[in-house]
């Protein structure tokens, strides 16, 4: 069991299941309406939860009735708060629609709130945690705190996920162990395969591990002696739903890591989980028992 930080957003995920993607202005009876927690490292804190371990979240909270999906789900996770900024309004609320027909995750995000930084992050207390886990979002906040981990805590494991495109969020590649990106972030580049992606990072982040999730090829890496590695997707008998996928990657990375697995057998042990997930719906039912 570790203890694990990870510094992102909590967001009321309203998924309506569909039969098929729909076309623009059609109108459509969804099959199934489910209003869940989302958010990038709310969700891999679900995960890493129900994998054993001791998890807290730091972010910004709205405290307006909407929310309260989000409290609740949390809390249920036995997910710690304390390093939480709560602010008043709405909380981030996205509209995923899921097609049946291949499981695939369409998204429309809303969010009007503060983003969580530096300010925030300097009053915790770091002490218990074993692992920091970053969602890159605003590029220089998220710099400032990865550089106060840094020099505070040298020793503390840290990693960033680099899923979009955010001015500025190169500034964290020198400064920690673990970088996760995205396809999306390696075509914004200009790459359209996983290894140019890797050695183009490899010149700003020697020191880090490297990964790039390809949804159904898998994922790749690169570690800090320059080995590459790669892990095939795992896919389930029927892709159900895909949403949360590049999360629970995640948790199965830093599960892994923590402990003690090295590149290859992280990659191999998070694609694994990650392809469980795209197999049923939702998040539950990923942890230790049913692995
Ligand atoms: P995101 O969910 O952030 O868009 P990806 O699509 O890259 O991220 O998926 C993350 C990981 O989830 C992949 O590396 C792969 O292991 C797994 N995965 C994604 N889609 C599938 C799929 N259709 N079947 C099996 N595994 C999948
Ligand atoms: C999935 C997810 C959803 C959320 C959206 C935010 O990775 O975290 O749960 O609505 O992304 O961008």
């Amino acid at each position: 069991m570790a203890r694990i930080l990870a510094i992102g957003t909590a967001t009321l995920d309203l998924i309506f299941t569909l039969t098929h993607y729909p076309d623009e202005d059609a109108e459509l009876r969804a099959r199934g309406l489910r209003p869940s927690l989302g958010g990038n490292a709310a969700n891999t804190l679900v995960v890493l939860s129900q994998l054993g371990h001791m998890c807290a979240f730091g972010g910004v909270l709205a405290d307006g009735q909407e929310a309260t999906p989000i409290l609740e789900r949390l809390a249920g996770h036995r997910i710690d708060l304390t390093a939480c900024r709560r602010v008043a309004g709405r909380p981030p609320i996205s509209c995923v629609l899921v097609s049946l027909e291949g499981g695939t995750r369409t998204i429309v995000h809303f969010r009007d709130l503060p983003e969580y930084g530096d300010a925030e992050f300097k009053r915790i207390d770091l002490t218990p945690f074993d692992w920091v886990h970053f969602e890159g979002r605003d590029g220089p906040e998220t710099a400032r705190m990865v550089r106060r981990l840094r020099e505070t805590r040298p020793d503390l494991l840290c990693s960033v996920e680099v899923e979009k495109p955010r001015p500025g969020i190169e500034a964290v590649f020198a400064d920690v162990k673990m970088l996760v990106f995205s396809r999306v972030y390696a075509n914004y580049l200009g790459f359209d395969a996983p290894h140019a992606l890797l050695f183009k990072i490899r010149e700003q982040a020697p020191q880090a591990d490297l990964i790039v999730t390809w949804g159904k090829e898998g994922a790749y890496g690169l570690d800090r002696r320059g080995a590459i590695y790669h892990s095939p997707a795992f896919s389930p008998v029927e892709v159900k739903d895909t949403l949360g996928a590049g999360d629970t990657f995640n948790a199965g990375l830093i599960d892994a890591y923590v402990r003690g697995r090295g590149l290859a057998d992280a990659l191999s042990l998070a694609c694994r989980l990650a392809g469980k997930k795209c197999g049923q719906i939702g998040l539950e039912g990923l942890g230790e028992k049913e692995r």
